[in-house]
């Protein structure tokens, strides 16, 4: 039996990355995928290759009538929600004295607005069909500690992780489980981004911070998306019906290093 077998999962940020990884095992566990992203030309190309399981919405969880349309329309199209994954995030970097208020507001407004007010809507809407669903936050290894050049990326992090903590509190006396993966570091568009970063404010060739974090990963190299797929099957599953307010480490032993 397919662990995710006749469910319903949004997972916004799913066009490319970590959340397409999760998309992709979650079909394959039985599910039907919303590709919400605001990238809707790569959310379609992924929600055709996937197949008929899959469909890609619009949806920009910066903005509240893009978050409501999207869970109406996934609802519409492959019935009510069953699992959500908030996996829409930016990153940026900058040394303390740089950081402008711009680049903290947008940040913010992705990583942690975008994050609660979606968590928000589809909770709603699970209680309102009384569904006992799923909600999983994309939080960090960030999120657990400061780095001195990713000040704000790092405190939208850690403030997914404490909106796990209350939501999780909050929404399990609804029969709704909210926890949070922090992945390490997970090669792919967005570290491309990441290395580039670095490469400007370190001074370092591109790609250089790429092989440096490698070596140092525990488990012997960067993560790749489907490292992180398993836990996100478990966390929608049966399995973990008693795991509440949680936020799990998948990152090949980095955090504990
Ligand atoms: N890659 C890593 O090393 C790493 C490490 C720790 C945590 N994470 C977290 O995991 C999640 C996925 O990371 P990834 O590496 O796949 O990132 P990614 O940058 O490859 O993908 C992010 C996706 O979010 C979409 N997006 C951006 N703004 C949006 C918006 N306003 N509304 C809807 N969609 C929007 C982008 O179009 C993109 O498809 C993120 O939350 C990230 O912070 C990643």
């Amino acid at each position: 039996m397919k662990r995710l077998a006749g469910k319903t999962a949004l997972i916004t940020g799913a066009a490319r990355g970590i959340g397409l990884a999760f998309a992709q095992a979650y079909v394959a566990e039985g599910a039907r995928v919303a590709i919400a992203d605001i990238d809707i030309a790569r959310a379609k190309d992924a929600a055709s290759q996937i197949g008929d399981a899959a469909m890609a919405v619009e949806m920009d969880v910066t903005r509240q009538p893009s978050i409501d349309a999207a869970v109406a329309q996934t609802a519409a199209q492959f019935g009510p929600i069953d699992i959500l994954i908030n996996n829409a995030a930016i990153f940026t970097a900058a040394p303390i004295t740089e950081i402008t208020r711009a680049d903290y507001g947008r940040v913010f407004d992705i990583n942690v607005s975008g994050t609660l007010f979606t968590m928000q809507a589809v909770a709603r809407h699970m209680i309102e069909h009384g569904i006992r669903g799923r909600i999983i936050n994309m939080a960090s290894q960030a999120g657990r500690r400061g780095e001195p050049l990713v000040g704000v990326y790092c405190a939208s992090k850690a403030a997914v992780i404490s909106l796990t903590q209350s939501a999780g509190l909050n929404l399990i006396a609804h029969g709704i489980h909210v926890n949070a993966i922090a992945p390490g570091v997970v090669d792919g568009e967005h570290w491309d981004g990441v290395d580039a970063f670095f490469a400007r404010y370190e001074g370092k060739p591109p790609g250089q911070k790429k092989r440096e974090v490698a070596a140092t990963v525990p488990y012997g190299r960067m993560g790749r998306a489907e490292d992180l797929t398993g836990m996100a099957v478990f966390l929608a599953s049966d399995e973990a019906k008693y795991i509440v307010a949680q936020t799990y480490n998948v990152d090949g032993g980095n955090w504990m290093s």
